[in-house]
């Protein structure tokens, strides 16, 4: 189901992704732009207000551990559903996470990857990567049903 020029795209925009850049960025966006996303890490200390969670050393470790499970993906493109299959459940069942999140998260994950980019993150390209994460947070759901 993925075209040469798909897995290139995906290859492409792997390669130049810096992981503790972008997933600190990504994570911390979600929880600035849709605030009742704290509720799930009780734990991460101080997330009261954008600068706080800016400079959360919690939020970025954990934003480098969400991209780190992600090349799981892009290095498996065809076996995207079962590399997630314990990672929905473990979202599911035992942190009760809204699936709807996900797409939350990999929406601002696609932001952020445009605001590093510019200009080389091109409409063709964007497409190929939203396909991905659409890919993926639909394997990240599939345990929930
Ligand atoms: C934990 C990946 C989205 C909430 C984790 C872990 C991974 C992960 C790898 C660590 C699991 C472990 O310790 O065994 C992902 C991926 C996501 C995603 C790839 C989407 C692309 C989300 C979203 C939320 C969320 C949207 C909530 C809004 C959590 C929480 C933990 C966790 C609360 C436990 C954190 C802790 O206490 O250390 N996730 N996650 N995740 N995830 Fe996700």
């Amino acid at each position: 189901e993925w075209s040469d020029s798909e897995r290139n795209t995906i290859a492409s925009v792997w390669g130049k992704i810096n992981v503790g850049e972008i997933g600190p960025q990504a994570l911390a966006r979600v929880l600035i732009v849709y605030p009742w996303t704290q509720r799930y890490f009780g734990s991460f200390g101080n997330l009261s207000s954008a600068a706080a969670i800016l400079g959360n050393p919690k939020v970025s470790n954990h934003g480098k551990t969400v991209l780190n499970a992600l090349e799981k993906a892009v290095k498996n493109l065809d076996g995207i559903k079962g590399t997630y299959s314990e990672l929905s459940q473990l979202h599911c069942d035992k942190l009760n996470v809204d699936p709807d999140n996900f797409r939350l998260l990999a929406d601002c994950l696609t932001i952020v990857v445009a605001t590093a980019f510019g200009s080389a993150f091109s409409p063709a390209v964007q497409a190929t990567w939203q396909k991905f994460l659409s890919v993926v947070v639909s394997a990240l759901s599939s345990r929930y049903f």
